[in-house]
């Protein structure tokens, strides 16, 4: 198994991440085939790639005939038949588990024997959406940050019989992307959502207890610890449904997150202090 032999890519689902996935592979020389259950839906994906496009010509990250290219390379369909030829395929249907169980079932009916089969869950368990094929060791989490043409970064999921070759090609199709990786145990939330959206969450929490006003909460977190923008605005810019559902999973998996971690215990009791006694997370000189 090689990324060199990945030429094809499906995306199933034509939404926000649907179509950014669409368009950055296809950027990167893929010949994509964008899947959604409706035509419109199809269409819709064009318009937001369209759209993205011409940010990105208007900023001259790309020339209008790299655009161009980009938009020829990725055909539209309805049918996930068409999604037969594929080497990877990434699904970035809804975020609900039936959905996307029932999609990998139709998957492994149609897709190569050899094809790589993605999901960009944001939370859900990988381990068990594999388990609706016969194929478990063929599917692994390529989770996309939104707005996918911007973001750096992708998170490579490892499912409990993802296996360890294909993790490998996950990590190296998504550089192939120039995206940077990094690789997260199939735990809810990974690593991404289970940090940022109890983060989110308590901003919205000390604003609705009055703590602060929207702006000072934002204020707080941007300029007195450096993140480029605080919950409230964050939350906005991810959408609120896509918060609530995010940390309903999670508050269904993990339970309370709020009583200090064990971990923040064992480590002050050892007098593993942080960057002040040369050890905490990390080892300082
Ligand atoms: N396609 C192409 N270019 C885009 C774009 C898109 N979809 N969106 C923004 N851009 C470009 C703009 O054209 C602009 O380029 P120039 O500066 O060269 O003109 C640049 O990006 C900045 O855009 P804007 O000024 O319009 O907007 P902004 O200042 O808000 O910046 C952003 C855009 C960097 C994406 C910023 O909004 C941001 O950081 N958003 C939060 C992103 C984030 O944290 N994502 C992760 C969410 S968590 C997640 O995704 C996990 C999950 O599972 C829920």
């Amino acid at each position: 198994m090689d990324v060199e032999t990945i030429n094809r890519v499906g995306v199933i689902g034509a939404g926000t991440m649907g179509s950014g996935i669409a368009q950055v592979a296809a950027t990167h020389g893929y010949d994509v085939v964008m899947r959604d259950i409706e035509q419109e839906f199809v269409e819709n994906g064009f318009e937001t790639i369209d759209d993205s496009l011409g940010r990105l010509v208007s900023n001259e990250t790309l020339t209008e005939d790299e655009a161009a290219a980009v938009r020829d390379r990725i055909t539209g369909t309805t049918e996930l038949e068409d999604l037969a030829d594929c080497d990877l395929v990434v699904e970035a249907a809804l975020e609900d588990l039936d959905i996307k169980r029932d999609i990998f079932g139709d998957l492994d009916e149609i897709a190569a024997d050899d094809a790589v089969l993605a999901t960009n869950t944001s939370t859900l368990s990988i381990t068990s959406i594999a388990a609706a094929t016969e194929r478990p060791e063929s599917v692994v989490g390529l989770h996309f940050m939104n707005p996918v043409p911007v973001m750096p970064g992708v998170e490579i999921v490892v499912g409990e019989q993802t296996d360890p070759e294909l993790v490998d090609v996950a990590h190296e199709f998504a550089e192939d992307l120039e995206k940077t990786t990094w690789e997260s145990d199939d735990k809810p939330g990974f690593v991404t959502n289970r940090i940022l959206m109890p983060w989110i969450n308590e901003g919205i929490r000390a604003f609705d207890e009055g703590v602060a006003t929207k702006e000072d909460i934002d204020a707080g977190m941007e300029l007195g610890t450096n993140v480029p923008m605080g919950p409230l605005t964050l939350a906005d810019h991810i959408g609120l449904d896509i918060c609530l559902h995010a940390t309903e999973t999670l508050h269904e998996e993990l339970g309370d997150r709020y009583k200090p971690a064990y971990l923040l215990k064992r480590k002050v009791e050892a007098g593993e202090l942080g960057k002040k006694t040369g050890s905490g997370f990390y080892e300082y000189d």
